[in-house]
């Protein structure tokens, strides 16, 4: 099975520990993206499994296979542990060609000549690159650099990828297309693919699980895309999911007012007896209107970006963004400018005690 479980894993330099106990597994032919900050210790991990650290403490399996523990002295080679690699700083070897960059782990596996030839041009196939072989990486476009440093990774066909960040220096439009191709590749070779990455919307559309990762290199949430969008266990798994609103709310007496003023919540209230809350939702969970029930605010910008419009709102001094689809805004009058009042109300938020942000409170 291609599995990859780690146990308490631990690792540190120097003083800085980056991770403490961590463990985590990736099932046999999925998609799991572990997301997370800079820093937050995602390329360590990958470094750690692919076996060019190792670990202080804990232990790292890979289907069957322990490949790492320090406690029972073993440590299995890079090259013995059957993975297909692509790091996020190194992409392509700029003085080979195309063929060789694929060639390259075959060569040192010892695959005889007619049998390597085979398997490369079927690699570079697999990966939409037929007839650039003899180029030079310097002739090829930053996506086409990409497919080669994923035919590299591919060619001796692991059963389980590693992927850090493959997508960084592409632009917008090539890296949603790369990330499709990648989800493609991976259902066609029926591989396990572990990807790190701090961009949600990669984690989103390609994973079957995600992991969220705090800069403590602590695993907040794991589960579906679904599932880590839509019932984050805390504020910091919403916050990191996308742009999120966190509207202050007083508590006074039995009454919860918005902001600073008295405008009092209009949605079911939390339980608990916190002084200070906060309701957490996200543009797309607020709708804007003219008239009827709501929170009645001002906007302060209106940003029309295409297919989007996109207001800045101020309840009472609480602060809050949300966005309406143009075609829908133009054909319900709806197209707010700068200074003008409206009506806010919700589809859906989620209670945090102000003092923690901790976890999601029911409301
Ligand atoms: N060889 C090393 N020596 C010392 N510190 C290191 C080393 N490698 C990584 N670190 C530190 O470990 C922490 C985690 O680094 P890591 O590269 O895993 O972050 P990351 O999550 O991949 O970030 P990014 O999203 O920016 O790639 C950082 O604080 C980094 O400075
Ligand atoms: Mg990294």
């Amino acid at each position: 099975m291609a599995t990859i479980q780690i146990e308490g894993v631990a690792k540190s330099y120097g003083a800085h520990q980056v991770h403490k106990a961590l463990t985590l597994s990736v099932r046999h032919g999925e998609c799991f993206t572990l997301l997370g900050p800079s820093g937050c210790g995602k390329t360590v991990l990958l470094r750690l499994i692919a076996g060019f650290e190792t670990p202080d403490a804990g232990s790292i399996r890979i289907g069957e296979d322990c490949v790492s523990d320090p406690a029972a002295g073993i440590n299995i080679s890079p090259d013995s542990r059957g993975l297909g690699v692509v790091f996020q700083d190194y992409a392509v070897w700029p003085h080979m060609t195309v063929f060789d960059n694929v060639a390259y782990p075959l060569k040192l596996a010892k695959m005889p000549k007619p049998a390597l030839r085979d398997r490369v041009m079927e690699t570079i196939g697999l990966v939409g690159m037929t007839g650039l072989e003899k180029r030079m990486p310097s002739e090829l476009s930053g996506g086409q650099q990409q497919r080669v440093a994923l035919a590299r990774a591919l060619s001796a066909k692991p059963s389980i990828m590693l992927l850090d960040e493959p997508l960084t220096n592409l632009d917008a439009n090539l890296r949603e297309e790369m990330r499709f191709e990648i989800k493609e590749l991976q259902r066609k070779l029926d591989i396990t693919v572990l990807y790190v990455t701090h961009d949600q919307e990669v984690a989103l559309a390609i994973s079957d699980r995600v992991a969220i990762m705090d800069d403590a290199g602590q695993l907040r949430q794991t589960g579906s895309p679904w599932e880590i969008f839509e019932r984050p266990v805390d504020g910091f798994v919403f916050n990191f999911m996308g742009i999120a609103n966190f509207m202050p709310v007083r508590r006074v007496g039995e009454t919860y007012l918005v902001g600073k003023g008295e405008q009092p919540v209009p949605w079911e209230k939390p339980q608990g007896d916190a002084p200070e809350w906060v309701a957490g939702f996200r543009p797309s969970d607020v709708r804007i209107s003219r008239t009827g029930a709501g929170l009645r605010g001002v906007v302060k910008r209106a940003s029309f970006l295409g297919a989007v419009v996109d207001y800045l709102v101020e309840v009472d001094g609480a602060w809050l963004r949300t966005s309406i689809e143009t075609f829908e805004a133009i054909s319900g009058a709806m197209m707010f400018t700068q200074g003008e009042s409206c009506v806010i109300s919700f589809n859906h938020l989620l209670w945090f005690d102000a003092r923690t942000l901790a976890e999601v409170v029911k409301a």
